[in-house]
């Protein structure tokens, strides 16, 4: 696997393998990856021909309260695992490289609807600049597919709202949620998590699990997914949200909607948890 931070490293490697009429598949990451990231690799694969991952702890998409400087970096370990997982390019660019202006002065892209609530109102400007660095990164390795995890569902929306409404030529293709024994879904947030926070976490999951077996059979969307809050509460967490939403609008869910998703966050500790889980109603 090679590594470069250089644009035109980059975009020279991506050139002579689109010459020759291969496929590339893309894996955007920040890091510290775990078997949820190296799942997306292995995904990619299935449908291209050369895998280029990135690196990036991106500024744009941390709120002024959110501390960059102590999120995880864990270079060489993430390269072992995506040489084992046959990466071909990991492309590792610097914010200089990125945002060469600063970041007030950079261009953004920023989604309507799909971006508004739950984690867009709690981390405010957040999917801009997940939004802002993905088109960017999809300008830069020009990638004929891209895989994200459906850990970050609203994130998934959010990009696929972007390449249609941008015309990007990408396909998105939307990966499974990885998750541990214990239901909690692999994040590289969990590292944040003590040992009694850990076992506390899974009953994120499980109150998603409760409402998902409620909502077959009762409309109450608002009065159920306050009782599932009240559950992660009652396990020793602080819940931020928790909806039950229509799947590809986002918006709340009606009586009619029968392709669901229940998005929550909480609070553990000092880690900020997110989760979703998709909900099928027969009627
Ligand atoms: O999901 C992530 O790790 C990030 O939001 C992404 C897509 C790599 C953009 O920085």
């Amino acid at each position: 696997m090679n590594t470069v931070s250089d644009i035109n490293a980059l975009r020279a490697q991506v050139k002579e393998w689109h010459l020759k009429g291969l496929k590339v598949g893309f894996v955007p990451t920040m890091g510290n990856l775990h078997a949820g990231h190296i799942s997306l690799v292995t995904e990619a694969k299935k449908h291209a021909d050369k895998i280029v991952a990135s690196i990036f702890v991106n500024p744009m998409q941390f709120g002024a309260n959110e501390d960059i400087g102590s999120y995880p970096r864990t270079l060489t370990d993430d390269k072992e695992k995506l040489i084992a997982e046959g990466t071909d390019l990991l492309f590792t660019p610097t914010p200089e490289i990125i945002y060469p202006k600063g970041l007030d002065k950079q261009s953004f892209v920023d989604v309507p609807n799909v971006s508004e609530g739950y984690c867009g109102e709690s981390r405010p400007g957040h999917f801009r600049g997940v939004a802002t660095i993905v088109c960017k990164l999809f300008n830069l390795v020009q990638p004929d597919i891209a895989c994200f995890g459906l850990k970050d569902y609203q994130q998934v929306q959010v990009i696929q709202a972007m390449v249609e409404d941008l015309s990007m030529p990408v396909e998105i293709i939307p990966v499974a949620t990885c998750r541990e024994e214990s239901g909690l879904a692999m994040s590289s947030r969990n590292n944040y998590l003590t040992s009694e926070e850990k076992a506390i976490a899974p009953a994120l999951h499980q109150s998603m699990q409760w409402l998902s077996d409620k909502i077959q059979t009762s409309t109450d969307f608002i009065g159920l997914a306050k009782q599932a809050a009240s559950k992660i509460d009652e396990a020793g967490m602080k819940t931020d949200y928790i909806h039950i939403c229509n799947a590809r609008s986002l918006q709340p869910a009606s009586e009619d909607d029968t392709d669901l998703v229940i998005l929550a966050a909480a609070h553990c500790g000092k880690a900020r948890l997110i989760d979703n889980l998709q909900v099928t109603l027969s009627k």
